[in-house]
């Protein structure tokens, strides 16, 4: 089956065996059998977060449920459950339109709701991991349905159990603790200024979300248009010895906390774009002439014509300021 309608990329790639569940009740007979009992399997979301470097071995998995709903229902919030098909942002648009909030600052994210703990999906100050109240997963080792507690996610600065472990789960659907008296998070550079500009000064959720569909729709590419996965590269955890260091060097170099107190945050936007990158092309595959983190096929690039152009941007980072970068999408056919 082809690939290429099924990454936001849009680079040609091939499944042997492509298989659409509707129900996720299906996966304990499906994993039965020996191909995917025993073989390589892709669980493939809205394919905005991988590079297909190449075909992915064995079989790619869609999960389509599309179901959502309130679970439980309190004074002050509700417990959401939406299954893993749903439009990342269809969800956040159906959680603000019943009166609850938490997924603003998220508004927009391309992708699907079974795909967004994996990564953890983060935005303008927020991280969806803070919202999950547990994670439904088909574990495929045991075939088992397992009810995944949000402390037990693991969840990082994009990153969780399920993306350390790869083979182990397929996310089915998830659980959404949110609540009905908005505390908006605007703390994130940006965007208070883009609410004052719409000329709001206490804003609803909904009017949040749409400060943040605004900020997006101007700096990120839009992968309808343009293929690209978002960012490329994690920004870089380094010790916070280093940070200082590269901050005295370069003090446009923009350094953020992390929650260990000896390490820091570095712009990989930044240093890409210190190096020169922004805006350039190399056949179709290119950098963002919008935003240096993230890497765009202008039409023709394959999967390994991006990881190329992908290896040179971080060797340049690497050898101008000695910092790795690693990619952000997870690399099918190929290692990073
Ligand atoms: N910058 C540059 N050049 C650029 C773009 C940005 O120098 O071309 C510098 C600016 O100094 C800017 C800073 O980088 O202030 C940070 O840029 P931005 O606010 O766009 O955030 P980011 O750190 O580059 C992260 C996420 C995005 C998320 C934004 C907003 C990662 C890997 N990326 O980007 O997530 O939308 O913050 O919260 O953490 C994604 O994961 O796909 C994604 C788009």
């Amino acid at each position: 089956a082809p690939l290429r309608a099924r990454n936001t990329f849009g680079v040609p790639a091939t499944a042997d065996l492509l298989l659409e569940v509707r129900d996720a009740a299906a996966l304990p007979e499906l994993f039965g059998n020996a191909m995917l009992r025993d073989g390589p399997v892709l669980v493939l979301g809205g394919g905005s977060n991988l590079l297909f470097a190449g075909d992915p071995p064995g079989v790619v998995l869609a999960l389509g449920g599309q179901g959502i709903a309130i679970v439980e229902d309190h004074v002050d919030g509700a417990l959401v459950r939406a299954e893993a098909g749903v439009d990342w942002h269809a969800l956040v648009l159906w959680t603000l339109g019943h009166g609850l909030s938490g997924l603003e600052n998220l508004a927009l994210i391309p992708g699907t709701v079974g795909a967004a703990p994996i990564q953890n999906i983060g935005a303008y100050g927020v991280e969806v991991g803070e919202c999950i109240d547990a994670v439904e997963a088909f574990e495929r080792g045991t075939r088992e349905r397992r009810l995944i507690a949000r402390d037990a996610c693991g969840f990082g600065y994009r990153d969780s159990r399920f993306k350390r472990e790869p083979e182990r789960y397929v996310v089915t659907a998830v659980r959404f603790r949110l609540q009905r008296a908005a505390a908006s998070r605007l703390g994130y550079a940006g965007l208070a200024e883009e609410l004052a500009a719409m000329g709001i000064d206490d804003p609803r959720p909904s009017q949040v979300a749409e400060a943040v569909c605004r900020l997006r729709r101007r700096k990120l590419p839009d992968p309808a248009l343009t293929g690209n996965a978002g960012s490329f590269f994690k920004n870089p955890v380094v010790a916070e010895a280093t940070a200082r260091e590269l901050h005295a060097a370069h003090p446009g170099l923009p350094v953020f906390p992390v929650p260990a107190e000896d390490e820091r945050k570095l712009s990989a936007a930044w240093l890409i774009d210190a190096c020169g990158w922004k805006g350039r092309r190399e056949g179709d595959a290119g950098v963002s002439e919008r935003h240096a983190l993230v890497l765009v096929n202008h039409g023709a690039a394959s999967g390994a014509d991006l990881l190329a152009l992908a290896r040179r941007v971080a060797a340049s980072v690497q050898e101008r300021f000695g910092v790795a970068l690693e990619p952000e999408p997870r690399i099918v056919g190929a290692t990073w």
